[in-house]
């Protein structure tokens, strides 16, 4: 500061947002305008604000500014943990995580096996000297606290993951006593701070749960207000009945149920999204519903004989036994072996798989839904990962809005923002408003695209200038990520 300037009142700040257009994350039309950060949070925004003086001022002319996005549906229980496994999602402008989706979370969890689909989080990544098991969510939370995060991070408990410790035989509903330790656990992890239960019925290990499992064990997130989040039984022909069921735990729990990676697969139920979406707008008017989708008609996650009836083609991402068909096409594969698409998956496990099962149509349909949300589903660890991984936001703004016109970039910042926070209850957040949390990303509407494709999926997008987590600057597009900005959020 100069002699000739202390005649002038000046308000200090730490980060200064010049010369961007706002979309504030409610949905409403953009406008020219400045932010500024101190402490976290931003303290001024808007047209006229010359007074303020900051120690970091970020040009973004020509740029977008919006919240951070939340990306509602991730298994980053442990990438949030190791710097660079969390790159794909800074380097979409993802600020906020969404953790132990599909049933799957790493706390509570003190057994040493593993069954897939618990692999997916549980094991495949070098932690260093972090624990490797928590037997309380409490003790994953304190970890997380103690961490340099680099996102915040929102976990969910996850039912599978409770039903893999309790259950004597998997095969079967639980018993009384089984039921009582997994709602005993659902307790302690709301009482850290969880913002509620997912469940991945679908998955072998809770195929055998019923209904009324669910909502027993799910008993504690009526007086949390947890959510109840689920990766329904069934996404083909059985879906509508699938979620009747979710909507009937939501029910008899009165919380919200929010329908995870909404999709119909299996070309036979191509076009039934039409029935999905008004099957959810009915349950809405009487209870609270919402929902998230990933950008692409393909689906990823372990590789399983019995799915690949759903597919049109399946390709395979991580293979134990196999690691050289990392890549491969398990049509090619079972060609080059002589045997079934099913022997050569037989094979192959425990490994990933990408399956091409879904009708762009549907895609389009579920996007652009009023109440859906954005969530990458990305699994940080595998080798040859499903382009959501890197690509989700960025595609969703680029492809999906911009070129080819599903909905303006307003709805499209809401659908990852405002949307998601009002959903789950993130205070001052998802949203650039005096007073809230300065989780803020910089981009260019004109250059924002995904770059990750199933041929190259290991690719940051384009288009991204600048991500602040907590008002720190923590992604710059050839710069190393700095973490430490990032919260681990309880659930108040
Ligand atoms: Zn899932
Ligand atoms: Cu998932």
């Amino acid at each position: 500061m100069t002699q000739s300037d202390m005649s002038v009142p000046v308000k200090r700040c730490d980060v200064a947002i010049l010369g961007g257009l706002i979309i504030d994350g409610t949905g409403a039309p953009r406008y020219a305008g400045d932010v500024f950060l101190k402490d976290g949070r931003i303290v001024a925004m808007g047209a006229d604000q010359s007074d303020w003086q900051a120690d970091m001022t970020l040009d973004a002319s020509g740029c977008v500014v919006a919240p951070g996005f939340v990306d509602v549906h991730t298994h980053d229980d442990r990438a949030v943990l190791v710097s660079e496994q969390i790159l794909p999602k800074l380097s979409q402008g993802v600020t906020t995580v969404v953790t132990g989706n599909c049933g799957l979370s790493v706390a509570p969890y003190k057994k040493s096996e593993t069954p897939p689909p618990l692999d997916l989080i549980l094991e495949q990544m070098d932690l260093g000297q972090q624990p490797q098991r928590y037997a309380t969510f409490e003790q994953y939370m304190q970890v997380l606290e103690n961490a340099d995060l680099a996102v915040n991070v929102v976990p969910l408990v996850g039912h599978t993951s409770l039903r893999v410790q309790a259950v004597q035989d998997l095969n079967r509903p639980a018993d009384k006593a089984e039921t009582a330790q997994m709602r005993d656990w659902v307790e302690e992890a709301m009482q850290a701070g969880a913002w509620g239960m997912s469940s991945g019925v679908f998955y072998p290990p809770a195929k055998a749960a019923t209904t009324q499992e669910l909502i027993e064990v799910g008993r504690p997130l009526t007086a949390a207000k947890g959510q109840y989040v689920t990766h329904l039984r069934d996404e083909g022909n059985q879906i509508l009945e699938a979620m009747a069921e979710a909507f009937e735990v939501g029910r008899a729990l009165d919380i919200r149920v929010v329908l995870s990676h909404h999709k119909v697969v299996g070309v036979a139920n191509h076009g039934r999204s039409r029935e999905t979406l008004a099957a959810i707008l009915e349950a809405a008017q009487t209870q609270p519903v919402a929902l998230d989708c990933y950008p692409y008609h393909a689906s990823s996650t372990m590789l399983h004989p019995d799915l690949l009836v759903r597919a049109k083609r399946t390709q395979v991402t991580w293979s134990t036994p196999h690691p050289e068909m990392t890549g491969q096409m398990l049509d090619d594969i079972a060609q080059m072996w002589g045997v079934t698409e099913k022997e050569a998956a037989q094979r192959l496990v425990p490994g990933g798989a990408i399956y091409y099962a879904m009708d762009e149509q549907d895609v389009q349909a579920i996007l652009s839904f009023d109440n859906t949300m954005i969530g990458s589903d990305g699994i940080a660890h595998d080798i040859r990962p499903h382009p959501r991984l890197w690509g989700t936001f960025p595609r969703v703004l680029g492809h999906y809005s911009r070129d080819i016109g599903l909905f303006d970039l307003e709805t499209a910042v809401h659908k990852m923002t405002g949307l998601p926070a009002n959903n789950f209850g993130l205070i001052d957040r998802g949203v650039l408003r005096e007073g809230a949390w300065g989780d803020v990303v910089i981009f260019d509407p004109e250059t924002i695209q995904d770059r990750a494709s199933f041929e190259n999926p290991v690719s940051p997008s384009a288009g991204i200038r600048s991500v602040l987590v907590n008002g720190k600057l923590t992604f710059t597009p050839g710069h190393e990520l700095t973490p430490g900005g990032g919260q681990v959020l309880r659930r108040p």
